[in-house]
């Protein structure tokens, strides 16, 4: 039935949740934002804060194995933020070249399986070499799954399921879920955005169907793992009903 809590899951991964009071989320979803404003803030060039962006998602990932998180996705990089200037795109790059690098190891020890959503695969061949090269280096991690999106559009996601789908049969609900980038994770049940804004900018729409919201005002650099568990204890807290009453 859908709207039912155990067949929505069931869609994606066949594992029931269990929804009521108490629960840790399983899929954390966060829109990383305000890299830019915390730099402002400071008068450094907004490379800077950037930089300090990925400290924070250091920090973020080591916080989500900590807190026994099943899944967390990451928004990096929009199909929308190649509209930025060049130099800063170019920067963004660098750095995700140099995360790659030097957190690769740091996966393969602490059982994180990476994964990304998105049209990768456009980006600058080395950078496709090296995310290659991590996928196929963490594949078999069972620990925390790190869902990095890059060059990433959630309608753009749902229109290659959907096109995916209906190549192999029948559109269905299960058929695209099978299809999109998230498929095999648990589903979504909170999305994280930082810096004050409260929307969604095209990151998971499908997959959000009945997670939960957290936003604050918090500019990403500073978010630390104390908020983090913050969010997930306010989310343990509170009642979900897919739906149902
Ligand atoms: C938003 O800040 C941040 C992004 C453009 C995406 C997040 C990117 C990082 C954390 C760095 C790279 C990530 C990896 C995984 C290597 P903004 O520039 O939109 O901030 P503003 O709204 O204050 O200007």
């Amino acid at each position: 039935m859908i709207g039912d809590p155990a067949s929505l899951d069931d869609v994606i991964t066949g594992e029931p949740v269990v929804p009521g009071e108490g629960h840790m989320p399983r899929h954390v979803a966060i829109i990383m934002d305000g890299n830019g404003r915390w730099a402002k803030k400071r008068m450094l060039p907004r490379a800077m804060g950037h930089k300090r962006g990925v400290e924070a998602v250091r920090n973020i990932v080591r916080a989500a194995g900590d807190f026994g998180l099943k899944a967390l996705s990451l928004y990096a990089f929009s199909s929308e933020n190649w509209k930025r200037p060049e130099d800063e795109v170019s920067d963004l790059m660098g750095l995700l070249r140099q995360y790659i690098q030097s957190d690769i190891a740091e996966f393969e020890s602490n059982d994180v399986c990476l994964k990304i959503l998105g049209n990768y695969k456009a980006l600058a061949p080395d950078i496709v070499e090296m995310i290659e090269d991590a996928l196929a280096r963490t594949s078999g991690n069972k620990g925390t799954i790190l869902a990095v999106a890059l060059n990433y559009g959630s309608q753009d996601e749902l229109v290659r399921a959907a096109n995916a789908a209906a190549a192999g049969g029948a559109i269905t609900e299960a058929s695209i879920a099978a299809n999109l980038d998230t498929a095999g994770m648990p589903p979504l049940d909170l999305v994280i955005r930082t810096s004050g804004e409260q929307r969604l900018s095209n990151f998971l729409l499908w997959q959000a169907a009945y997670a939960e919201f957290w936003f604050t005002d918090t500019l990403w650099p500073d978010f630390g793992k104390d908020e983090f568990g913050k969010a997930l204890d306010d989310f343990a807290g509170r009642e979900r009903r897919y739906g149902g009453r």
